[in-house]
């Protein structure tokens, strides 16, 4: 395959449907429920419109500058994806791999494929690496240490997920990683030939974080019940201090969608917050995030780093994002889209077209460094729905009007 010729992200994902088993192209590939905020997500980017500047020299421009302090060589980062490694054989060291080449962050997940040790010893640069708050906190706190004995430069704890907001297809195609060999899943899987090469030439096969890190789980049917158990619903505010104790490193707070929840969140000492509703995969119904990034920043922005995530499909979401304010942000499904539809290479297509739609973009707006985005590269939507928190008496509701 030609992926010099593959032009968009979305051309990637059409590659990627066709080659990867449907129940790891449709874990991938959905939202919540009814998908409301899934679909909001990248379709809210429409309302918020690029000025259009002419006769600037746009010579020598700069997309470099610094997510949480380190340098990236635009600001995209690589957000967790869980099974990462039933997209594409030993996925998250080669999507690492491919990020760490072209100068970006990769976060792995907590639900990855390959484990931390595994990706640690097969890329050459720190990786930050995504917790979530397990029941069971010995265990968090041991991928706690696993992750510093991996040297990894960050922590990027997810906020938004202590219940599962169920996916449809899941349930309908039986997730699970492995696959479970039904009738429909065998039949599907024959026909993805070089998919299953892959799965036979590699042992990394099921979450390789957990399996063989907690006792009595060592098959398929014991993670599944142990992880629908473990996430943990007592997570609160002081569960950041629980973590910040084992963590002295950079921490990052992620699935932040809420003015006030960002006010209390830039108070906890972290090096960032990402503006983020798990691309859809949470609170069906809840705000896409590319509407509550300005509010965010509007509070909080002067206090804490502010990234943003969910919805990014091209670079013009990129400078978007960035003209409201944001330090950096994450791309995870168009990321996935490129190793799904082609291992490393795919992955390097598709930094490369969100790079290229950067880059133009960014010059077409008349600008030249990446760090000099701001509101007045927008023309703004008129909002029409933010009402004040309801914890807000009703009396100063009326007075705010
Ligand atoms: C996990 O992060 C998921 O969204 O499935």
């Amino acid at each position: 395959m030609n992926l010099a010729k593959v032009p968009s992200i979305e051309d990637l994902r059409q590659i990627y449907e066709r080659r990867a088993p449907r129940m790891f192209y449709d874990y991938c590939d959905t939202g919540s429920y009814t998908t409301s905020t899934y679909v909001d997500n990248s379709a809210a980017f429409a309302k918020y419109k690029l000025r259009q500047r002419v006769a600037v020299n746009i010579d020598g421009r700069n997309l470099k500058t610094k997510m949480i302090g380190e340098e990236v060589s635009m600001p995209v980062a690589f957000a967790p994806i869980g099974s990462g490694g039933m997209q594409y054989a030993d996925g998250e060291i080669l999507a690492c791999r491919a990020a760490q080449k072209a100068g970006l962050p990769y976060t792995l997940s907590t639900m990855s494929i390959c484990s931390i040790e595994e990706v640690a010893k097969n890329v050459d640069k720190p990786f930050w690496f995504q917790l979530y708050v397990m029941r069971d906190r010995a265990f968090s706190k041991r991928l706690v240490e696993r992750a510093k004995a991996a040297k990894c430069s960050a922590l990027v704890l997810t906020l938004d997920l202590q219940i599962l907001g169920q996916r449809h297809k899941d349930v309908k195609n039986g997730l699970s990683s492995p696959p479970k060999l039904t009738l429909p899943n065998i039949i599907n899987m024959m026909t993805k030939p070089a998919w299953c090469l892959g799965m036979l030439g590699t042992k990394n096969r099921q979450f390789g974080n957990i399996v063989g890190h907690v006792k009595d789980v060592g098959d398929i049917a014991s993670l599944s019940e142990w992880t629908n158990h473990q996430f943990d619903q007592t997570l609160d505010w002081t569960s950041v201090d629980f973590i910040r104790k084992l963590w002295d490193g950079k921490l990052i707070l992620k699935g932040i969608n809420d003015v006030e929840d960002a006010k209390i969140a830039a108070n906890l000492g972290a090096d960032a917050i990402i503006v983020s509703n798990h691309g859809g995969r949470q609170l069906d119904g809840a705000s896409a995030t590319i509407d509550m990034l300005g509010p965010i920043i509007d509070a909080v922005g002067d206090k804490v780093e502010v990234h943003f995530d969910s919805g990014i499909r091209t670079g013009m979401d990129v400078v978007k994002a960035m003209a409201l304010g944001a330090k950096g942000t994450y791309i995870g499904r168009a990321y996935i889209y490129g190793l799904g539809a082609a291992g490393e290479a795919g992955v390097t297509r598709a930094i490369e077209i969100i790079r290229n739609e950067l880059d133009t973009t960014m010059a077409l707006c008349g600008e030249t460094d990446i760090t000099k985005l701001g509101r007045h590269n927008l023309i703004m939507p008129i909002p029409t729905h933010i009402l004040p928190p309801p914890d807000v008496p009703a009396k100063s509701r009326k007075a705010k009007r």
